[in-house]
């Protein structure tokens, strides 16, 4: 599904945050990619949705070179990936049916269909029961839930998770952990930033370690190890 092939990527001046960096990820994957603040994991993931270009080397996705689109054509390709960060920014003045309502219009949804799709994506979430409540009125890792919620609205082959549990203690993490493998487990390749070894370590899925912007190890269903 994605192909890096020797993809360098700096910035400024600076330090390579990504060097000459080969990596393949397959349909249906769930992928933790670990390692320390300032690795690389972040820059990883803004290459595939096109919001940072390379220097050097080839990104695929389904076989199409991403920095041969047209960038009038980058909205499709980005719509097959949903994004979910740390920060789930969510709209503090809308319900959490209104926030994934309001994804679902900007990407060009009907209201019919909008209507119809929304209550089957929170039931999806285990949130059916909280539409009608604010951001405000819910914890960590049921917004966070609303924000994966979010990023299903246009059903991604791909879901880009990049420290979604940052902010969350160990109850909501779990929670979030559990979804993101539920969903996994539906269809969608995942791929999980995190620096979080105990969570990852849960898991057994492959494990990806990145350390200043190159992979140092691989494991199938890998330890990671700070
Ligand atoms: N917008 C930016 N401008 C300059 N340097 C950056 C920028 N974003 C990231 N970097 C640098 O690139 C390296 C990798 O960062 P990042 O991909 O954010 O790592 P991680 O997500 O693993 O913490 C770090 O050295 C970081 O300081
Ligand atoms: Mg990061």
């Amino acid at each position: 599904m994605i192909k890096f092939q020797k993809v360098t990527k700096h910035y400024n001046q600076g330090s390579k945050a990504l060097d000459n960096l080969d990596l393949e990820i397959h349909h249906g994957e769930f992928i933790s990619l670990v390692g320390r603040s300032g690795a690389g994991k972040s820059t990883l993931l803004k290459l595939i949705i096109g919001e940072e270009e390379i220097d050097s080397g080839r990104i695929l996705i389904d076989d199409i070179d991403i920095s041969q689109v047209r960038k009038s054509d980058l909205p499709y390709l980005r719509r097959k990936i949903g994004v979910v960060f740390q920060d789930m920014k969510l709209l503090p003045k809308r319900t959490a049916f209104e926030n994934i309502a309001f994804a679902m219009e900007v990407c060009g949804h009907r209201a019919q269909g909008i209507k119809r799709e929304v209550p089957k994506i929170l039931e999806l979430v285990g949130l059916a029961h909280k539409r009608n409540s604010f951001p405000g009125e819910m914890s960590g890792g049921e917004k966070q839930r609303v924000a994966i919620a979010r990023a299903l609205s246009h059903r991604p082959v791909l879901l880009l998770a990049d420290e979604p549990t940052g902010n969350l203690d160990e109850v909501n993490a779990n929670e979030v952990l559990e979804l993101l493998i539920k969903i996994n487990n539906l269809g969608t390749t995942v791929l999980l930033a995190t620096h979080a070894a105990d969570l990852v370590n849960k898991l057994k899925k492959r494990v990806i370690t990145i350390e200043n912007g190159k992979i140092t190890l691989e494991q199938e269903k890998g330890h990671y190890k700070l």
